[in-house]
């Protein structure tokens, strides 16, 4: 079985956006695929967080990815600081990447943009090559994520060419090469935030209203969808160049709903946006109800532990492995180990 690797950071509550382009990818697949699906810990850090509320939503993330769908009896779960290879395996990929290239990262960028660069950590700058560890321990084939991880996936495949070039022959390569799945704009790659329907939607969102965070409650759901940024022409049509906002409301009714976005333009071709709105915060509200009952459960219980410790165990085996081999072909330690 091909294997996937994909992960999420635990740097706020997921959005539905997350869930959309990235999550609904993870319980697609995974009948088909072996997966882990990570908590990248490690990955968050690389902006302030607070002690407490980072170890609450990392446990919280994790009952996410269990009550949207994901089965830990078929796919593994668990948290990447508890895996210590991911780290170790980072430090190669650093000393196999130009400092140019990590800069051109538009992510970087954007997260450094205004702050003086005294005020940015170097594990900004470092983050893609720690994201390139990550699916290159596993000996990822295809890699699941929303439009905004395009670049750093471009970096591991220039990376992995480049490490297996250096240090491998082209019969036994070092390192497995993964392609990436991004779903189509229609299907949810770039969910857009609902005040500013031109930026993406995001966790880390000042203002609560841009996004529709997957813990939400029913009220906040129908506010947050009425206020939604749409446009003046009151016609329910998919145009994203022209229409941003109702086209992405479109995109995430769709999706809550497995309706095609025709079928939706068709049913609401008479309607004004309120209705529509309302029919679309009623379908949204449906969809998370049971993902809610699940989640609490869960975070009420000691099943999440053992599912993680388990997890943690698994991730191991396979990452280790993959660090050794790594090792190996650098030189580093003393002999060929295993
Ligand atoms: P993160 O935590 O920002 O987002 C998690 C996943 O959600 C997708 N996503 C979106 N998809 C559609 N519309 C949106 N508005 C939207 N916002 C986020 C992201 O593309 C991502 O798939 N660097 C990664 C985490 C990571 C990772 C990895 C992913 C670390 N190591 C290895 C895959 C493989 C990130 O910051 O995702």
């Amino acid at each position: 079985m091909d294997i996937i690797f994909s992960g999420v950071q635990p740097s706020g509550v997921p959005t539905i956006g997350n869930y959309i382009g990235a999550m609904k990818q993870f319980v697609e697949l995974q009948d088909r695929y072996q997966c882990y699906f990570c908590i990248v810990d490690e990955h968050a850090i690389t902006v302030p967080q607070d002690r407490l509320k980072l170890r609450q939503q990392i446990l919280s993330l994790a009952a996410l990815y269990i009550a949207v769908g994901i089965d830990p009896r078929k796919s593994t779960v668990f948290i990447q600081s508890e895996v210590s290879a991911h780290a170790e395996a980072a430090w190669i990929v650093q000393c196999n990447v130009q400092i140019g290239e990590l800069e051109r990262m538009t992510q970087f960028k954007d997260k450094s943009q205004g702050s003086a660069r005294g005020g940015v950590s170097a594990g900004l700058l470092t983050y893609p090559p720690l994201m390139v560890a990550d699916i290159i321990l596993y000996n990822a084939d295809l890699v699941p994520v929303g439009e905004d991880q395009k670049q750093h996936m471009e970096l591991t495949r220039d990376f992995v060419q480049r490490f297996n070039n250096r240090y491998g022959t082209e019969k036994q390569p070092i390192l497995t090469m993964p392609e990436v799945k991004i779903p189509d704009k229609d299907a949810g790659g770039r969910i857009m935030s609902l005040q500013d329907p031109t930026k993406k939607m995001s966790k880390s969102d000042k203002n609560a209203k841009g996004f529709i965070s997957m813990l939400d409650d029913a009220d906040t759901i129908r506010k947050k969808i009425r206020s939604a940024v749409t446009d003046s022409s009151g016609k329910i049509e998919f145009d994203p160049e022209n229409k941003p906002g109702i086209s992405n409301l479109l995109v995430i009714y769709s999706s809550v709903t497995g309706r095609s976005i025709n079928e939706l333009v068709d049913t609401y071709a008479d309607s004004g946006y309120g209705d529509f709105k309302h029919d679309l915060a009623e379908a949204i509200v449906e969809f998370i109800t049971p993902i809610h009952e699940r989640y609490f459960e869960l975070m009420d219980s000691d099943e999440l532990n053992l599912i993680l410790d388990e997890g943690a165990e698994k991730a191991r085996k396979v990452a280790d492995k993959t660090l050794r081999r790594m090792q190996n072909a650098v030189g580093l330690g003393r002999k060929q180990r295993r």
